[in-house]
């Protein structure tokens, strides 16, 4: 085989002199088109798998034949350079390949779990990991990625919200154009960046008891005002490419529908990139019950607008019979040829189709390990601080006890999807702490379990007499990363094996107790918060997650993250999530009965007629946005710049901020809003901006909110968007239960 990066120089000798790209990619796409033999569209259209082989052996005849339009998970950039070579100069229109793989969160350099990048509330971070990742990547060769997973969930048994932004469609929104940035950059020629791919279009997120891959009812109007925002809002950065999702959506998978991909995403949004299927999800339509075989399945894709078949050669088998049948019209074919082509002109794979590693920076440089430890820093949500147990001092402490099983596990903390992530390059949180104490304070480091799963509780004796002998605890607890991700749901959100009875053993020695929880999704934490004086959720953080989880508690700098997603007290509440309906009957303190005050003879409207639980109240235990810091913020002096704005007009809401702790801290304060009155019912509260600000002690600073009207509209009653005239609310805070609130009124304009 050649040695790839050396190709870099020899051009093709067939298309790729002929043309140049923009401005006139639609002719020259329309010219090579008119060149291709049905056999060879269809290649386009059909992705293969190209790990775990010798791919060049393996493919190197369909390459030539021109009968693979894209390859997926082949990172040896040498095997990637050729099979480049084999498309671009064995085959007759030397088309180069596009070459895919799941840079979710960092390619060597690993970020924190997308649901903890969420949780910096920070676009330019997660812009800047994006872009990290990307030039990673690049230098194997990889030109596509399938992220932004932008699936907007309300269910943390679902695995797959590790990967999500959360719960909320405006937070995704902004952190699902970061990415698309981070990774596209401004210039997709330019070497490093990568198309990226927003997936998994669309309502996988709402998998019924979050069960991966299980059915969606979403009616319309949510989808609309809810799940499908975030796709919007990449489709108008500019993403390249969509995935379609596995799951049934209303009686028709997602990927055969119509609605979706032709309706929505064509028609509507005049999006002009490609749609890939997910892994075999063609063939899956028959699975579905939506088809009887494969052909119908190619048929039923096509037509709803999928245009690459992901590893499923279901396509590749079955696309020529059915235009030649004339069951399929050629155009469709057609079509998604030109929207793939279109794809790799843009890309600048046509003028430049290798890879030269050496033109990249190198893997794990200083600037990628500044990004993975900044977005750690940011993405760790501090619960609790009872008596401001943190930060602790290195002066004051001599002795501290390092217990459980993600202390030191360098491979866990990196978290679901990251198939080239490098454990090597972890720094764990036991060194982290080493690293930083030095020889000021002692450190004890007891393990207490094999894994957190683990249900002996036999080491649990030397765990506690470490714990006696020190001055404080540092509990590391949560889940492996093997427990989240893709089909890897959980039906029971509690911290797994014998970990709620280590806290309580350690409890009793009477020490401080830290508990420092990674994991990938939220927990229901309810039967440990009570025994342990502070909780930093730290997500799966990283690369770097060591020496930022460090920092954090030493106090060299202040926990600053937010919730991106709710966290319930039990299973039971779920969905529970912060922009719920009012429902008829809103719950209120007052009314809150819990179960067990109820007398035995109590009739049935004493137990106040409103929408809780009788066990679990209707709060839940961390409401989305909360995240508390070692400054004291507080928020003052609400207000807008008009009590009326005409449609089409402009507000600003604003408030004071003030830090009355004695540290500079990062807070990150958000807008909220209600309309009261809707043309259909409106949610209690929608976020509608956020800022991340640095606040010094005892300063005052102002944040200021821009609100267009075009921010308040919704999609309506016929699910066309609106902007109704009106009354609305709205807060200021850290924290969506905040309470300071202001009103406008929007009123018709001229
Ligand atoms: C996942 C996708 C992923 C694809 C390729 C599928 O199982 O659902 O998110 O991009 O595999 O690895």
């Amino acid at each position: 085989m050649l040695c790839g990066y050396l190709l870099v120089s020899i051009m093709s000798t067939t298309f790729a002199e002929s043309r140049s790209v923009v401005p006139h990619a639609e002719e020259q796409i329309a010219a090579l088109l008119g060149q291709m033999t049905l056999a060879e569209k269809i290649g386009q259209m059909n992705q293969v798998h190209a790990g775990d082989m010798d791919a060049v052996e393996v493919l190197g005849d369909a390459l030539r034949a021109g009968k693979i339009g894209s390859i997926i998970n082949q990172v040896d950039v040498a095997t990637v350079n050729e099979l480049q070579r084999i498309a671009v100069e064995e085959s007759r229109l030397g088309i180069p390949l596009l070459v895919g793989r799941d840079v979710i969160h960092g390619f060597k350099t690993v970020m924190p779990i997308p649901i903890g990048q969420a949780a910096t509330w920070n676009p330019d971070v997660v812009r800047q990991g994006a872009r990290v990742a990307a030039r990673e990547a690049a230098k194997s060769g990889i030109n596509w990625t399938f992220a932004p997973m932008i699936d907007i969930t309300r269910d943390p048994r679902w695995g797959r919200i590790a990967e999500s932004p959360g719960e909320d469609p405006y937070l995704a929104s902004r952190l699902a154009v970061a990415m698309v940035e981070g990774f596209q950059g401004d210039d997709l020629t330019a070497a490093g960046t990568i198309a990226a791919c927003a997936k998994h279009f669309a309502g996988y997120g709402e998998a019924e008891s979050g069960r991966d891959y299980a059915t969606t009812n979403i009616p319309e109007n949510e989808l609309r005002n809810v799940h499908l925002r975030p796709f919007r809002a990449a489709v108008d950065a500019g993403v390249l490419t969509l995935m379609a999702s596995f799951s049934d959506l209303n009686g028709v998978p997602a990927t055969g529908n119509e609605f979706l991909m032709r309706q929505v995403l064509r028609d509507e949004w005049g999006f002009n990139g490609f749609v890939v299927s997910d892994w075999n999800s063609i063939h899956q339509l028959a699975i579905h019950g939506l088809t009887a075989d494969d052909k119908s399945s190619a048929l039923e894709a096509a037509t709803a607008g999928v245009d690459m078949d992901m590893a499923g050669r279901v396509y590749a088998g079955h696309l020529e019979e059915l235009v030649e049948d004339g069951t399929l019209d050629i155009d469709v074919i057609d079509a998604a040829v030109i929207n793939i082509l279109r794809a790799k002109f843009r890309l600048g794979l046509f003028e430049n189709s290798y890879t030269d590693p050496d033109t990249l920076p190198p893997i794990a440089n200083p600037e990628a390990l500044a990004t993975a430890k900044t977005a750690a820093l940011q993405s760790v949500v501090m619960l609790k601080n009872d008596n401001k147990v943190l930060p602790l001092s290195t002066d004051r402490l001599e002795r501290v006890a390092v217990v459980g099983p993600l202390a030191d596990a360098p491979y866990e903390q990196l978290g679901t999807w990251i198939f080239d992530g490098d454990r090597e390059l972890s720094v764990t949180a036991l060194q982290g702490i080493r690293d930083l104490v030095g020889d000021q304070v002692q450190v004890d480091y007891v393990r207490a379990m094999k894994m957190s799963r683990s249900t002996s509780t036999e080491p649990f004796d030397e765990a506690v007499a470490a714990a006696g002998r020190s001055d404080a605890v540092l509990l590391f607890l949560g889940e492996e990363s093997i427990l989240s991700g893709e089909a890897h749901s959980r039906a029971d959100i509690n911290l797994p094996g014998a970990q709620a009875e280590l806290v309580r053993r350690v409890r009793e020695t009477g020490k401080p107790v830290i508990a420092v929880i990674m994991a990938g999704r939220p927990l229901t934490l309810t039967n440990i918060v009570d025994n342990v004086d502070a909780i930093l959720f730290a997500w799966h953080p990283g690369t770097m997650g060591g020496p930022a989880i460090a920092e954090l508690l030493f106090g060299l700098e202040s926990p600053s993250g937010k919730l991106p997603v709710t966290f319930p007290r039990m299973v039971g509440q779920i969905p529970i999530y912060h922009s719920q309906k009012n429902t008829g009957k809103p719950p209120t303190p007052e009314k809150v009965v819990h179960i067990d005050d109820i007398d035995a003879r109590a009739p049935q409207t004493s137990l106040g007629m409103a929408a809780f639980h009788l066990d679990a109240g209707y709060t839940p235990l961390f409401p989305f946005g909360f995240g508390l810091s070692y400054a004291e913020f507080a928020y003052g002096d609400i207000r807008v710049s008009a009590d009326e704005i005409p449609v089409g007009g402009t507000i600003t809401v604003s408030a004071d901020l003030t830090n009355h702790g004695d540290v500079a801290a990062d807070e990150v304060a958000q807008l909220y809003v209600r309309d009261l009155v809707g043309n259909v019912t409106r949610p209690v509260r929608e976020l509608k901006g956020f800022r991340r600000l640095r606040v010094a002690p005892g300063e005052t600073v102002t944040v200021s909110f821009e609100l267009h009207t075009d921010d308040l509209a919704f999609y309506g009653r016929d699910n066309t968007l609106m902007v109704e005239p009106g009354d609305f609310h709205a807060w200021v805070g850290g924290s969506s239960d905040t309470g300071l609130r202001t009103a406008f009124r929007v009123v018709a304009g001229d």
